[in-house]
């Protein structure tokens, strides 16, 4: 459904995303929407979510959740509720979040953010099951033999998959396993089972959900670069070998001291000629603080050019945000002196980068 109307769009939207670039302020928009509230819902029944207008030009709208901020505040709760059409946990299906202890699962947090999915008829990116940081202490420490811990990765994989099965809409299967040359990353499984874990890891996966779409992400392949190149690479071999991956997930952290990357449209549609999906999954584009007005409007540009990269890219399925508001944001504590990465202020106002996103939607979207 989705797919259909992306492919009917798909030159319309190249034309107006082409106008759009030269012709659209950002700023002007930036102090509200028409009917005062936050991000400018219309009273009129118009769609004016991000959701909404991302529905019309056939892509799924997503965030990052933090599930404390969803149990204690209610404008944030609102705010997921109302803007989106798919949410990714932001970190309560993490290895050391559903398995602390070994043997014992907490599934708590996860299934209260698919039941608040279900309710608010969003769909539920997976995040993650194979990745070499928030691993559980008894994990890292442990002294396992190579078989063990091909056993222990395939035994997490098969129960965290079935225990969501049918709730998932897309799995990062693989996450962050690329160094920026281009080199796998050294982690406790490429050091002990090989470059074969990413195979073996996605046909876990899908024997336990085989209706998930399952993708691998990583972060810096944006544009076309060493890294991105051999991730290209990788995923070509994959699909030689026929292993079920349908996805590629490109995180999209920017930041506005660097450039944007400009190239994106070119880099995803190498992964679109073969056959994959793209999305983008994970954007925010942080600044060295304090905001100044020029920081805060290359950050428009920086979100409007990864939103435009998906919108351009015939199967890019959804253009999901690390987090939506300034009040919860991973950045500060990440990059030291950075911040302000979100399309909201704390205080739930709409940033010149949300009107970006919103005019880009509405332009693809048009017809
Ligand atoms: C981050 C979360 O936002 C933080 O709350 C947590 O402390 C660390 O992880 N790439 C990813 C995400 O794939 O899982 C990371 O999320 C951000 C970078």
């Amino acid at each position: 459904m989705i797919k259909a109307t992306r492919a009917a769009l798909a030159g319309a939207a190249a034309a107006a995303l082409a106008v759009s670039l030269m012709a659209l302020p950002t700023a002007s928009a930036a102090t509200g929407g028409e009917d005062g509230t936050s991000t400018g819902r219309a009273k009129d029944g118009a769609p004016r979510t991000l959701g909404e207008l991302g529905r019309r030009a056939g892509i799924r709208i997503g965030t990052a959740v933090d599930m404390s901020a969803l149990a204690a505040d209610a404008p944030y709760r609102a705010e997921v509720a109302g803007e989106f059409s798919s949410v990714t946990p932001e970190n309560v299906m993490k290895w050391e979040a559903v398995e602390a202890t070994r043997g014992s699962y907490t599934w708590g947090p996860a299934d209260e953010l698919i039941d608040f999915a279900r309710d608010n008829r969003q769909f539920v990116r997976g995040h993650t099951l194979v990745w070499h940081s928030q691993l559980p202490a008894w994990l890292t420490t442990g002294t396992f033999t190579p078989d063990e811990l091909r056993e222990i990765l395939h035994r997490h994989i098969t129960d965290e998959v079935t225990h969501f099965k049918g709730r998932i809409w897309q799995w990062d299967v693989v996450n962050e396993a690329f160094n920026e040359d281009g080199t796998l990353r050294d982690s406790i499984w490429l050091r002990n089972l090989g470059p074969g874990y990413i195979a073996d890891a996605f046909r876990w996966a899908h024997e336990a959900d085989p209706k998930a779409e399952l993708y691998i992400n990583d972060y810096n392949v944006e544009g076309v670069n060493a890294k991105s190149t051999a991730l290209l690479a990788l995923v070509t071999e994959l699909k030689k070998q026929r292993v079920p991956i349908d996805g590629v997930g490109v995180q999209g952290h920017l930041a506005v001291q660097y450039p944007a990357p400009h190239d994106i449209a070119d880099n995803l549609r190498r992964f679109d000629d073969l056959g994959l999906d793209t999305a983008i999954t994970e954007a925010d584009v942080r600044m060295v603080l304090p905001a100044d007005a020029t920081k805060t409007e290359a950050q428009a540009e920086g979100y409007s050019v990864l939103l435009q990269g998906c919108l351009l890219t015939e199967h890019c399925t959804d253009f999901t945000v690390w987090g939506f508001t300034d009040k919860y944001s991973w950045v500060p504590g990440t990059f030291s002196g950075q911040g302000s990465a979100n399309i909201l202020t704390e205080d739930y106002r709409p940033k010149p980068a949300y009107t970006a996103l919103s005019q880009d939607l509405r332009l693809a979207g048009r017809g």
